[in-house]
């Protein structure tokens, strides 16, 4: 199969890409979620032992207590039907988290994990052209996927004297032409939070052009303000959430909802170049965000 076509190919030397590095963006296309890009599961490998089974394992922050009764006997309802691709279930949770989290159904997505969106969104929107933009320490996957295509990272300190939230002013002014700047909020791994103000204030004050995302992974966890009012107001921003952790469904069912429409221009020309689509959910359209939620924060 040819994945990049001639219009893409041209779109990516455009985008200052050259010939050499159409072999690694294929790759990331095709394995965007697996490839070693220091996210969890490569960091997981790195340090993988023989645990004995009582062990506490604290190397890819997954939830010990599991997926909830009710997504575990959603999952096996839909075990029956494994025979089938049932891509209707994926437009079910589309159209339920578009309910819940009030964005439009078109600018929300279901990927099988939210890694693939992640290092995509770095495809899509830097290059060597577009630096990458991300705090230090923070999460290293999309700096890694940046490394793979040749795109520069920028990274900027976390400011000390301020609860080690993202110093967002020194993130807009690190560079005119920033492609992605990453906010991971709680930030991993130091778990501190940086204000919705200041979240706010980055994408007014953001390089024309440059595509804000903010990875929401942990929080749920935090209890820290979401920020899926500024996709649904049509700002320059992708979020990303993963059932990952409070759902406690490591590498299964995810969703990333985004975009405004320019980016969303981008993405939507991304995902038909790429062949990715929304990908069937494993546990099927059973499992409410919010009730998932409420029986974790019960559990806990
Ligand atoms: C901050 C952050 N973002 C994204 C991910 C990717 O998680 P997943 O691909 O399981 O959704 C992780 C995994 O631990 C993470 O810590």
């Amino acid at each position: 199969m040819n994945i990049l076509h001639d219009k893409l190919k041209r779109d990516l030397i455009h985008r200052g890409f050259s010939r050499r590095s159409f072999g690694r963006i294929a790759a990331m296309i095709t394995a965007g979620a697996t490839l070693p890009f220091y996210n969890e599961p490569a960091l997981a490998q790195l340090s993988k032992i023989d645990a004995p089974p009582d062990a506490v394992l604290l190397n890819a922050n997954e939830n010990p207590l599991g997926p909830c009764r009710e997504a575990r006997e959603a999952a096996a309802r839909m075990i029956e039907h494994g025979g089938r691709y049932r891509y209707s279930e994926g437009d079910r949770v589309q159209q339920l988290l578009s309910e819940q989290e009030g964005v439009r159904r078109d600018y929300l997505r279901v990927y099988a994990g939210s890694s693939a969106p992640l290092h995509q969104a770095v495809l899509a929107f830097t290059s060597p052209n577009r630096p990458f933009v991300m705090a230090d320490p923070g999460y290293e996957s999309g700096a890694g996927a940046a490394a793979f295509i040749g795109a520069e990272t920028i990274r900027v300190p976390l400011m000390k004297d301020n609860g080690y939230a993202h110093d967002v002013k020194a993130m807009a002014a690190a560079s005119p032409i920033a492609g992605l700047i990453y906010i991971c909020n709680p930030n991993n791994p130091t778990g501190t939070l940086t204000s919705k103000s200041d979240i706010e204030w980055l994408v007014a004050n953001k390089p024309a052009g440059s595509v804000v995302m903010i990875d929401e992974a942990y929080t749920h966890i935090a209890g820290a303000p979401f920020h899926t009012d500024m996709v649904a107001a049509d700002k320059d921003v992708i979020i990303l959430r993963t059932f990952s952790k409070i759902y406690g469904m490591a590498g299964r069912c995810h969703c990333a909802s985004g975009p405004a429409p320019e980016v969303g221009r981008v993405q939507r020309r991304h995902d038909a170049d790429h062949g990715h689509g929304r990908r069937q959910c494993e546990s099927g359209g059973e499992v409410r965000d919010s009730r998932a939620a409420q029986v974790y924060r019960r559990r806990a």
